[in-house]
């Protein structure tokens, strides 16, 4: 059932039904391409639309034959955006956070396969009416931000439950072959992961970032990091979460008002990774920025270091290829199981 469901992706030239998650700034052309050409599904985070179809262009080259999938994470994403996703011919679009409708026509004229991800079962309904060809559902350990409340053990055959029609992926906390195979027996025909591919040799993250997953052991879940955008995200603590949020990541009311009040920037403001420098600990403005290489490593503890829960699984950075060919034998193992 599972090969039916990952035909189109197949006939598309995806080898495994594998994704890179999309993460602005670590989710870059780099990292999308080699995700790609190892046989998985590279995907570009969203960047700000002065640059975003240039990328577009220059990840599809440097991916060659292989296919590749663009980001919509819908409160940034402007029609300029989808415009662009159109012209260069993208194969794979995955949405976030909103409603799939308004994209799927021009998408599926474009001929996209487009992907949503999901945080619950309604959000799972709507999406399949809409008519997305694929769901990606959230558990809420996942990393960077965080749809539902529902652990990916709980949410995922619920939302298996609701088709048997289309490919269902799992994400949060999927980080090696043996939880490929803990994915597949939920319902899973496909896995996404942003952090293990944030901790490859290709991502674009900051060293120091990097470096503080790979130190890490625990991780919050807070809105913090939202100024313009106060929504959960979960990262690994650092100087301002440990400045302001108590112990279950709950920040003062009142800068979450302050958060909450700057919403009308998403929309005008540039969607630029610089967004973070001159963020400090101490004074309350944080936006969501990742921080890239070229800005100080000294930015690791005013920024979010998004992170999934299982964070402490993850102690080393690899190629991309690497991390592909790992995961792909946890779906190789289930195959040998069901022939068994
Ligand atoms: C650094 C980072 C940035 C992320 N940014 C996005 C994003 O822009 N769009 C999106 O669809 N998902 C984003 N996510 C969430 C992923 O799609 C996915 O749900 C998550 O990485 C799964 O959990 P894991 O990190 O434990 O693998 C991000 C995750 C991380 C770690």
């Amino acid at each position: 059932m599972t090969q039916a469901r990952l035909q189109k992706l197949y006939s598309l030239g995806v080898q495994y039904p594998i994704m890179q998650a999309g993460m602005p700034v670590a989710g870059n052309v780099r990292l999308a391409a080699a995700v790609s050409r190892a046989g998985g599904i590279g995907t570009l985070g969203l960047q700000d639309v002065s640059v975003w179809e240039q990328s577009l262009k220059q990840l599809k080259q440097q991916a060659a034959d292989h296919p590749v999938n663009a980001n919509l994470l819908l409160p940034y994403t402007r029609k300029a955006h989808v415009q662009a996703v159109i012209r260069q011919q993208v194969p794979i679009v995955t949405l976030f956070w909103g409603k799939a409708q308004p994209c799927v026509r021009p998408l599926h004229e474009a001929g996209c396969f487009l992907f949503q991800q999901v945080g619950s079962v309604d959000e799972a309904k709507q999406a399949l009416d809409a008519g997305v060809d694929g769901l990606i559902v959230q558990g809420e350990e996942a990393g960077g931000h965080v749809r539902g409340t529902l652990k990916l053990q709980e949410l995922l055959p619920q939302v298996r439950a609701l088709t048997q029609e289309i490919p269902c992926f799992a994400a949060g906390g999927i980080y090696t072959a043996e939880d490929v195979c803990r994915a597949v027996s939920l319902g899973a025909d496909g896995i996404s992961t942003g952090s293990r591919f944030l901790l490859t040799d290709e991502s674009g993250a900051h060293s120091a970032y990097k470096q503080r997953l790979l130190d890490a052991s625990e991780t919050l879940k807070t809105t913090l990091f939202g100024l313009g955008w106060a929504t959960p995200h979960r990262v690994v603590p650092n100087a301002a979460t440990q400045r302001w949020c108590d112990k279950n990541g709950a920040v003062p009311a009142w800068l979450d008002g302050l958060n909450k009040a700057f919403g009308f920037t998403r929309k005008i403001a540039p969607f630029k990774p610089d967004a973070a420098r001159g963020q400090r600990a101490d004074i309350p403005f944080f936006t969501n920025a990742v921080i890239p290489e070229h800005l100080s490593a000294e930015l690791v503890e005013s920024c979010p270091l998004y992170a999934g829960e299982r964070v402490k699984e993850l102690t080393d950075i690899q190629p991309a290829a690497q991390v592909v060919q790992s995961l792909a034998q946890g779906f190789e193992r289930d195959e040998t199981r069901m022939q068994a």
